[in-house]
């Protein structure tokens, strides 16, 4: 099920308030500062989305973008709206985004225990390359994923 009222936007300074209030909930103990979200924004490697139902923020992630590189920075929603195709829509625009520019592959991290994220990821195209053992402060492992640029005749990732 998708929200057809949830719009994607840039990023910017002004939904952050409501940016850290998510992260904070959804990344106890490990959520960004402000000061680095505002320190995101500012470095043009960096392409931030947001997901809103009307005023409120209710998701939003992130890329580093340096052809051929490409890198998941970030991706969550809010717990009220899960479920809602949301992290399909948002991480499915950054990876137009990366193919539209050059990138020839987008990478990520991801803990290892995080059923969602990875079924999000692969339902993306995205595979599993490698395992950094006890990678997370808390000893928890990340797997590292990798999606390769479809080729031009391929059909598009679903919206
Ligand atoms: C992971 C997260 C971003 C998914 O957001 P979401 O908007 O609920 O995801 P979507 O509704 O777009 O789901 C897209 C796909 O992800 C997978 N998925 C999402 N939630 C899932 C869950 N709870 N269990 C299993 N698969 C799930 C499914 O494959 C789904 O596709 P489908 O509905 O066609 O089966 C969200 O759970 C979240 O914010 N979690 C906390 C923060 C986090 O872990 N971020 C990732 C850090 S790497």
């Amino acid at each position: 099920m998708t929200t057809a009222s949830v719009t994607l936007e840039p990023l910017r300074w002004w939904h952050l308030p409501q940016v850290h209030a998510i992260e904070q909930v959804l990344f106890p103990g490990d959520c960004w500062s402000v000061e680095q979200f505002w320190s995101e924004l500012a470095q043009p490697t960096r392409c931030y989305v947001v997901a809103l139902d009307e005023d409120e923020v209710v998701g939003y992630a992130g890329l580093f973008l340096l052809p051929p590189d490409a890198d998941i920075q970030t991706v969550a929603v809010g717990w009220d709206h899960q479920g809602q195709g949301i992290a399909r829509r948002l991480v499915s625009d950054l990876l137009d985004v990366a193919d539209s520019a050059g990138a020839t592959h987008t990478m990520l991290e991801v803990r290892a225990d995080n059923e969602a994220a990875t079924a999000l990821y692969r339902r993306l195209g995205f595979v599993p390359i490698s395992t950094r053992p006890r990678y997370y402060p808390d000893g928890g492992d990340a797997v590292i994923m990798r999606r390769s640029r479809p080729a031009p005749s391929a059909v598009t990732h679903e919206r």
